[in-house]
């Protein structure tokens, strides 16, 4: 563990490395908000003719891409790794593979330089990125976390200190958009095609059910979902888009309902705010506006870049834990051990099937 060697008259800077998926990711991001520089590569080629992510594919992409793309991003701010603060980088929830590549990527950075090594939870990220984009957010909020792995609602109290409301007790709301594309055979990455079919469809064309509606226990489930959209498309009797519409109407109407009971439940927040892939959905975006604006709480979506996976937001989570530990900041130790599983509310109890990815 080192200490914080930079020119306090100066603003801080972390380099961020995110590749818990199928995303290689850096970025350096300075303390007032500017994204400095950042690359991202997609795997979608890799893992297109699979249907869904391969990690020993995934991982195999990262290691070729990261030393290349952490010397472009480098290139691009025309920094010096010594002009860097910190390290942060992604080391769990997520593929263990591509989560190792990334992180002992970190610690050798951080061992050459000196320089902290900060351990971000990909969740983390997402969970603050909208701090990242929005200066006047403060805590606590109420957080939809929705992306390819996970389906949450969550009290941000604060930095570290995140409360699980509810979660997926089987499939992620990303996940049954992948998954009901693969169906539609529009192929991978399904959520952003679903959405275009979906707007040439009639969201009531079809019935189908949304699952744990009005439900006593907190929780979401998408694989009852899944499963009619298969028998929908089996049955012939439907077009796509109608279905792809009807599917897209129903997450959001189950969405809506357990927002409601977990306000209902816990109270009132000053803010809503939307973060993970799914985030980058205008209808899910607009069912949860009009939501916020029926609770008179302001509602809060990062900019679509940041919604999916990013390093932006792993370097800001890494400066939200350095602002926010001042003095006592540290950073994390050199063995520390990636995780593929790492919820971020630890008391909550653990649900069946919850947070499984891929
Ligand atoms: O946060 P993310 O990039 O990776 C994870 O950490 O999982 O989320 C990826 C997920 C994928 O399941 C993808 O289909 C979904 O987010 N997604 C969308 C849209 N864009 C991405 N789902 C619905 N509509 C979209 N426009
Ligand atoms: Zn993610």
């Amino acid at each position: 563990m080192s200490a914080i060697s930079h020119n306090p008259a100066s603003p801080t800077i972390i380099l961020g490395i995110e590749s818990s998926c199928d995303e290689t990711a850096v970025a350096l991001v300075r303390a007032d908000r500017t994204i400095l520089a950042q690359r991202i590569a997609s795997q979608e080629a890799e893992h297109a003719p699979y249907g869904g992510v391969v990690p020993e594919i995934a991982a195999r992409a990262h290691a070729e891409r990261l030393a290349p793309m952490l010397e472009g991003v480098m290139g691009d701010a025309g920094l010096a790794l010594g002009d860097v603060d910190a390290i942060a980088a992604t080391a769990g929830p997520g593929l263990i593979g591509g989560v190792m590549v990334g992180l002992v990527s970190a610690k050798a950075l951080a061992m050459a330089s000196g320089k902290p090594l900060i351990a971000v939870n990909h969740l983390e990220g997402h969970a603050l990125s909208p701090r990242l984009a929005d200066a006047d957010l403060a805590f606590p909020y109420l957080l939809l976390l929705v992306s390819g792995g996970h389906c949450q609602i969550l009290r941000v109290e604060g930095v570290g200190s995140y409360r699980r409301l509810a979660t997926t007790i089987d499939d992620a709301l990303g996940e049954a958009f992948d998954k009901t594309a693969k169906i539609l055979g529009l192929g991978y990455p399904g959520g952003p095609a679903v959405e275009r079919l979906a707007l040439e469809g009639d969201p009531k064309a079809v019935p189908l059910p949304r699952p744990l509606k009005g439900s006593a226990e907190p929780h979401f489930s998408f694989a009852g979902l899944k499963s009619a959209v298969l028998r929908a498309v089996e049955s012939g009797a439907h077009q796509p888009a109608d279905i792809a519409a009807s599917f897209q109407q129903a997450a959001i109407d189950c969405l809506i309902d357990r927002l409601e009971k977990a306000l209902r439940d816990h109270g009132a927040l000053p803010a809503l705010v939307v973060a993970g892939g799914v985030a980058a959905n205008k209808a899910v975006r607009g069912a949860l506006e009009a939501l916020a604006s029926r609770h008179a709480m302001r509602f809060c979506a990062p900019p679509m870049a940041l919604c999916t996976d990013n390093a932006a937001m792993i370097a800001w989570a890494g400066l939200e834990r350095m602002a926010a530990q001042g003095a006592e900041f540290a950073g994390d130790p050199l063995d520390l051990r990636a995780r593929p599983r790492w919820p971020l509310d630890d008391s909550a109890e653990a649900v069946r099937g919850a947070g499984v990815k891929a």
